[in-house]
């Protein structure tokens, strides 16, 4: 990768690399029917079929500052919010369609309420716009790979002028980069089959980002995922790699052992929209352990919520963030501005480091002394991160054989925390 790109990317995506933890918010039309945002696609609805959750759609609970005030006690730092999902309903005051939330009975500019609610709780705000739109009559339709009425019929031989879809959707990208403040990123979802980077005149959709909010950062959903990780990026590959439910193995790295920034976008349960029927939550110990996995991989975690019809979060998903947040408000010094450690990974769980502080994020007690596998005479001092209380480092006589190693006198047969009890080394 040509330097100054790298360069760039490296000063654009700082603050980012250091936030480390956001909320994801999907969220439109598809709570009502409440089996999540593909529904249309899933059970082939036409957009007539659908209409009845666009004249029923009034979410009287709508109230951005308390998510913007949950996600703050959760110790997230940004947050990105659907603008458009693959329904093509929009939650913001667009001048280019007429399907949108101030045409609904709640008559309200959805997204205008929310980046204002989140930058009031000091949280930086992102949009997540969907390239594929299901109501536009100019994205194309049958033999699509998603579109709802890819197999009907009917749709066979419509024609589409792709061109007016790809001067809406540029329209109104300018909209959500014009009339909404400082927006921190742009989330764009998801190229497919050919429909990818030029395609969506992507040059020319980045140049317009860039040149209305030059310091935003984008993913690499414009183009296929994959280029991210090539030597040379085009001005549309994006900023960072958006792996999708999955942690990736070693963290992300181009051709030329670049780092490159990424965030793993994960749901709570097994759905981005609202799901009334998907039970199946992580605990919070989970969250916990996955933000650590990223953090140590030098990695985000964007972590999805999904409110319901009426606008609320559901509790499930509130309770677990509150539980994080009560590990993050002592913990959170080990996740932020934090990265990869150069030491390797201990079998007891999992470094994370800045700088000269290396933090010890212990899930397995053992027996024992816990052991600092090559730290011996590397460590100034211990302590418990919780509580800043003194960890005794020492070399106890039944490993004197382990020369290399050092060791940590943890005291109690328990962890202090199961969650994941964090010990702060000061290296020499
Ligand atoms: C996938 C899904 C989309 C979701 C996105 C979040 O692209 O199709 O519904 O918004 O993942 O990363």
């Amino acid at each position: 990768m040509e330097n100054n790109i790298y360069l760039e990317r490296e000063e654009r995506t700082l603050w980012f690399r250091e936030a480390r933890f956001g909320m994801f918010i999907h969220w439109g039309l598809y709570a009502i029917p409440a089996l999540g945002e593909w529904i249309r696609s899933q059970k082939n609805i036409t957009i007539e079929e659908y209409e009845k959750y666009f004249n029923e759609f009034n979410p009287k609970n709508y109230n951005p500052k308390e998510y913007a005030k949950l996600a703050k006690r959760a110790g997230m730092k940004y947050a990105v919010m659907t603008a458009k999902h693959h329904d093509g309903f929009c939650l913001f005051d667009s001048k280019y369609t007429t399907y949108k939330s101030t045409n609904t009975k709640c008559k309200r500019d959805l997204i205008k309420e929310y980046v204002e609610a989140f930058r009031g709780e000091g949280i930086k705000v992102g949009l997540y716009y969907s390239l594929l739109d299901w109501h536009h009559e100019d994205y194309p339709a049958y033999g699509d790979r998603h579109h709802p009425m890819r197999n009907n019929e009917e749709f066979k031989y419509k024609t589409h002028k792709f061109e007016n879809y790809v001067n809406y959707f540029h329209n109104q990208v300018r909209e959500l980069l014009t009339n909404y403040g400082k927006i921190d990123i742009m989330w764009f979802d998801f190229s497919y089959d050919d429909m990818t980077g030029e395609r969506w005149q992507a040059t020319k959709l980045m140049k317009m980002v860039r040149d209305l909010q030059p310091h935003i950062i984008v993913d690499n959903r414009l183009d296929d995922k994959k280029n991210i990780k090539k030597a040379n990026l085009s001005p549309y590959t994006g900023d960072f790699d958006s792996p999708e439910q999955i942690i990736p193995p070693k963290g992300v790295v181009d051709e030329n052992g670049n780092k490159v920034p990424w965030e793993a976008c994960i749901t709570l349960n097994n759905n981005w929209g609202y799901s009334a029927f998907d039970k199946d939550f992580k605990s919070s110990k989970q969250i916990v352990r996955a933000l650590v996995e990223c953090v140590s991989k030098n990695g985000n975690l964007i972590l999805n919520v999904g409110p319901d019809a009426n606008g609320e979060i559901p509790k499930e998903s509130s309770d677990i963030l509150e539980e994080v947040g009560n590990w993050m408000k002592y913990n959170g010094e080990s996740i932020y501005k934090c990265q990869a450690s150069m030491y390797e990974k201990p079998e007891w769980g999992r470094y994370t480091q800045n700088e000269k502080n290396l933090y010890c994020h212990i899930y397995d007690r053992g027996i024992g002394y816990l052991n600092l596998n090559n730290l011996r005479d590397k460590v100034e001092f211990a302590t418990l991160l919780k509580d800043g209380s003194e960890i005794e480092i020492d070399f106890p006589w039944m490993a004197e054989e382990f020369v290399k190693d050092a060791f940590l006198n943890l005291k109690t047969s328990k962890l202090p925390d199961e969650i994941d009890t964090v010990i702060k080394l000061k290296l020499i």
